[in-house]
């Protein structure tokens, strides 16, 4: 029988809502009936990442708005302080306490109000299960994956608060067997980003600038001089010309790529950025490098390509040895185009019989559809909770 599920997230900056309709057991189906998401960034961006007692402020101010429209979407009706929900779902834990507060208390007041079960979710929980499920047909649908996962299956998630290799030994059963000793992934996108001048949040900037990076390099390479429209003259001809003349090719550290662990750790890369950059302002040669736009292109690239190296070469070391038979991608950083390409080569090249699955890019970055999904599989374990047993937590 299926069952409709409210689902709240705001552990981070994003405040979410979605009414999802979950049904089966062995395959599960979702379909999403309103899916919001309240974004944060402009309150952000000044501070180039995400200042927690701003960020529960505004969801504190946004919940209301956001609960109406997606109540709108879906169509549904409360009346007479009733409503059609069977489930509520809400982040509980991990995540920055005063953002889960807000979320975990207006979803324990509906359940309290509407006298229905609550479940705490694993917002990380929520990211592995974006994984489970395809969008299918031109509505909003969601369902199981068919035979994609196999398992034991090797979740690499990453995302602002965290990087971590999850052994899925079976549905549910998650063990962290690696994780970073400092910054998170997505959070040295964003501390990068924010060094070079560009907007939070940094990974798609950084994203954008690198592929621009690689055009110009292909271009310089393979197109003949001859062959150069009229038109490609002015600024991006001078860049080129910068570049190549400079030969200037930044490197940067692969941190922690061959330790024989499955830790990662990314502030010691973050710092080479900020080196770098200090050394070239010294001399004036490097000034005019630095002040083109070319320069943070390659300096993007390199950086978002160490990021990769080193995230793809420890997946494929633990996948390798923990004989997964799925690679799995979770987090908002999951959502960068070059980490999908290369992962989904490695995983083909150096592991045999080994299929790599990522999220919908939709599901990503953070919303509360995942968190209905996650939801649902505890409250098929029989996992639900009344509202006085809900309490929110920063960690695991
Ligand atoms: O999962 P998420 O939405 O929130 C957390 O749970 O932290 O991840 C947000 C992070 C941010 O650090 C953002 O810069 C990064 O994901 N991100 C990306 C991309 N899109 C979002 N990083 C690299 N490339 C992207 N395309
Ligand atoms: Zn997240």
């Amino acid at each position: 029988m299926a069952i409709i599920i409210l689902a709240i997230e705001t552990s981070c900056d994003d405040t979410c809502a979605a009414i999802v309709k979950a049904g089966g057991r062995k395959r599960p189906r979702f379909d999403i009936l309103s899916d919001v998401r309240s974004s944060q960034v402009k309150i952000h961006a000044p501070y180039g990442g995400v200042v927690p007692n701003l960020a529960a402020r505004a969801h504190l101010e946004n919940m209301g708005p956001v609960l109406k429209q997606c109540f709108r979407n879906a169509d549904l009706q409360i009346e007479n302080g009733k409503s059609q929900v069977d489930l509520i779902t809400v982040t509980t834990h991990p995540g920055l306490i005063p953002c889960l507060l807000i979320g975990t208390n207006v979803a324990r007041t509906l359940a309290w109000i509407w006298d229905k079960p609550i479940v705490g979710a694993n917002h990380l929980e929520g990211h592995i299960y974006a994984n489970w499920v395809i969008p299918v047909g031109i509505k909003e649908k969601l369902k199981m994956q068919k035979a994609k996962i196999r398992f034991p299956a090797m979740c690499l998630i990453v995302s602002g608060g965290h990087t971590q290799l999850v052994l899925i030994k079976h549905r549910g059963d998650f063990k962290i067997i690696g994780e970073t000793l400092d910054d998170a992934a997505g959070e040295a996108f964003d501390k990068v980003a924010r060094l070079l001048g560009l907007s939070f949040p940094g990974g798609p900037q950084i994203e954008r600038l690198a592929q621009s990076a690689q055009n110009i390099a292909e271009s310089i390479q393979m197109e003949p001089i001859s062959s150069r429209r009229p038109s490609q003259t002015g600024r991006r001809q001078s860049q080129k010309k910068l570049l190549r003349d400079s030969a200037w090719k930044p490197q940067l550290p692969r941190p922690m790529i061959n330790s024989k662990d499955y830790d990662f750790s990314f502030s010691g890369l973050k710092t080479a950025v900020l080196y770098l950059v200090q050394d070239l302002q010294k001399s004036r040669k490097a000034i005019k490098l630095y002040s083109s736009k070319a320069f943070k292109a390659r300096l993007c690239y390199e950086f978002q390509q160490a990021v990769i190296d080193v995230l793809i070469a420890k997946t494929i070391k633990a996948a390798k040895n923990y004989k997964a038979k799925t690679v799995i991608l979770g987090g908002g950083v999951g959502a960068n185009q070059e980490l999908r390409r290369q992962l989904q080569i490695a995983v083909e090249e150096k592991l045999s019989n080994v299929n790599c699955q990522m999220s919908n890019i939709k599901y990503c970055t953070d919303n509360a559809v995942i968190i209905a999904i996650a939801g649902y599989f505890r409250y098929l374990e029989g996992k639900t909770k009344t509202w006085k047993n809900i309490i929110a937590r920063a960690t695991l």
